[in-house]
């Protein structure tokens, strides 16, 4: 069973075709990779999913609920949440109580039953419960703003899993990220995928065949190949999109 079905995706920009039919399924506890090159549709694919963009046509199922009509916080809700690249962080306040406002964001009913100490000692705690998990509980007090980048997308990655999500998605988390706060993050998106399942989008493909299950590939808005990590790596017309010219890469797709 599959937890997250995208099936016939498709959205065009007037004449441009940027996602083309486009079929995927992500198991439980696994972390899908989107790769393709530059302008293939996969910052597309992922606003389709996480419903920034209405689809033209298509639907999406999360573990058995049609989220296709849904809008986006109504599908973080359902169990989708996004990392939003640092736009989601409030600069000027402290990593601490930008984690205590999303825990208290997505702590939904079951506050309201608690006592009033209990309940913020609760989110208190849960908040730093996610400053640990991401390795920032000692940048508890610092404000966000003054983080460095790596730290600053670990806290991004915090918010996002503050929701508890069923399905995470994450659009090129190494970008701009030097080689020790790569290897940083892979480290705990590969921690993360104990807990859900992962969406990843990403153009660092060392950081793609070490975390990826399985992969999609897309060329021109279409799934050129679907498989396991290992097979898509092996894949001679994987490695002419990667490799070859333009012309290359059309003539596969
Ligand atoms: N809002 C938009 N309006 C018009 N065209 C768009 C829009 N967004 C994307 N496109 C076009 O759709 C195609 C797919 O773009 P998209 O950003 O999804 O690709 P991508 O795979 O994420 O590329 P990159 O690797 O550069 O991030 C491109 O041709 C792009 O120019
Ligand atoms: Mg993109």
């Amino acid at each position: 069973m599959s937890l997250f079905v995208a099936k016939g995706m498709v959205k065009r920009f007037g004449a441009l075709l940027a996602t083309d039919h486009v079929s995927f399924e992500v198991a439980p506890g696994q972390i899908h990779a989107l790769i393709g090159p530059n302008g293939a549709g996969k910052s597309t694919l992922v606003n389709l999913v996480s419903g920034l963009l209405a689809a033209d046509e298509g639907s999406l199922v999360l573990d058995g609920a049609d989220i296709t009509h849904l809008a986006p916080h109504q599908r973080v809700r359902a169990g989708l949440s996004r990392c939003f690249q640092v736009t989601s962080v409030f600069r000027d306040q402290t990593v601490g109580d930008n984690l205590l406002l999303a825990v208290q964001a997505h702590a939904g009913s079951s506050f309201r039953f608690l006592a009033r100490r209990d309940g913020e000692a609760d989110l208190r705690s849960q908040a730093q419960a996610l400053a640990q998990r991401v390795g920032l509980l000692t940048e508890w007090a610092r404000p966000a703003g003054t983080l460095p980048h790596g730290a600053q997308r670990k806290l991004d990655v915090a918010l996002a899993i503050a929701a508890r999500p069923k399905l995470l998605l994450l659009d090129e988390p190494m970008a701009g990220m030097g080689p020790v706060e790569s290897a940083e993050m892979v480290t705990l998106v590969r921690q993360l995928r104990e807990d859900m399942a992962i969406l990843l989008i990403e153009h660092d493909m060392d950081a793609v065949f070490q975390l990826a299950d399985r992969i999609s590939v897309l060329v021109y808005g279409r799934v050129l190949t679907s498989g396991a990590a290992a097979e898509i790596k092996a894949d001679a017309r994987v490695q002419e999109v990667y490799l070859g010219s333009e012309a290359d890469a059309m003539e596969a797709a």
